[in-house]
């Protein structure tokens, strides 16, 4: 069985001292909370105010990012040993947003799973078509070649750190979500194609996150479908009621 996994995406949101409180609140939203796996993924600057808030909490830390390189001439990139002495356990790998605005590719985004794999840190690697895409009827060819190219040459062990995140782009912070059905069955294709690169057992190990537009209302439809094993959550992970609500549907 996969246990689900809630993880919040905050994006360029929350100072410091804003995440602190957050953190504060989420962490008394959730008391007593077990069996779903919480994440959050603060700014950088936000990452040490973070971890400390975290001490003693079983919600893990996690980056938006992260380089493939180990130091260097690479201004404004991160590194994993960066990522890791901050307390980091999880980045984000290849979102949309990153995509579309920051040049992000298929083959910067498998240079970077590789490195975070390779140095201990779980990635959560978004995939995702837009609405063009989709109304194309294309969104199977763009899901397979974004899944194949971003797992490409990961050794079997790899896989146990590995979660995808299936965010269609039409969806991500417009306020319309896939429906239940339509994400479904974009995570039984991922799923297949997992078989097809890792075989069954790996396959039937990886979790896949949806992601756009997730919250306390269609979370619980959403996160009952068999093979939706969590969810990666923008606008709503900035509230902590919200944000609770959502790991708590995943129960
Ligand atoms: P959203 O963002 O929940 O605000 O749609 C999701 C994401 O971008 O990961």
């Amino acid at each position: 069985m996969r246990s689900k996994i809630i993880a919040g995406n905050w994006k360029m949101n929350k100072t410091a001292a804003e995440t602190a409180r957050l953190i504060g609140e989420i962490r008394s939203a959730l008391e007593g909370v077990s069996g779903v796996e919480r994440v959050v993924c603060p700014p950088y600057t936000s990452l040490a105010a973070a971890a400390e808030a975290l001490k003693g909490s079983s919600i893990v830390l996690g980056a938006q990012n992260v380089h493939w390189e180990a130091t260097g001439a690479f201004t404004g990139e991160i590194s994993v040993d960066m990522l890791r002495e901050a307390g980091v356990r999880f980045v984000l790998v290849g979102h949309s947003e990153r995509r579309r605005y920051f040049g992000e590719t298929d083959e910067t985004v498998n240079r970077r799973v590789r490195a975070a794999l390779t140095g201990k840190l779980h990635a959560i690697v978004c995939v995702g078509e837009t609405l063009k895409e989709r109304e194309a009827d294309t969104t199977r060819d763009v899901i397979e070649r974004q899944v194949r190219a971003a797992v490409d040459g990961l050794a079997a062990p790899d896989w146990e750190r590995m979660v995808l995140a299936y965010e269609p782009v039409w969806a991500i912070g417009t306020g319309r979500t896939a429906t239940a059905a339509q994400a479904q069955d974009v995570h039984a294709f991922i799923r297949s194609l997992l078989k097809d690169v890792a075989g069954v057992e790996i396959a039937e190990r990886v979790r896949i996150q949806y992601g756009g537009s997730m919250k306390p209302e269609n979370a619980a439809e959403l996160l009952a479908q068999p093979d939706i094993d969590g969810g990666l959550i923008g606008g709503a992970a900035l509230q902590a009621d919200s944000f609770a609500a959502i790991a708590k549907a995943g129960l």
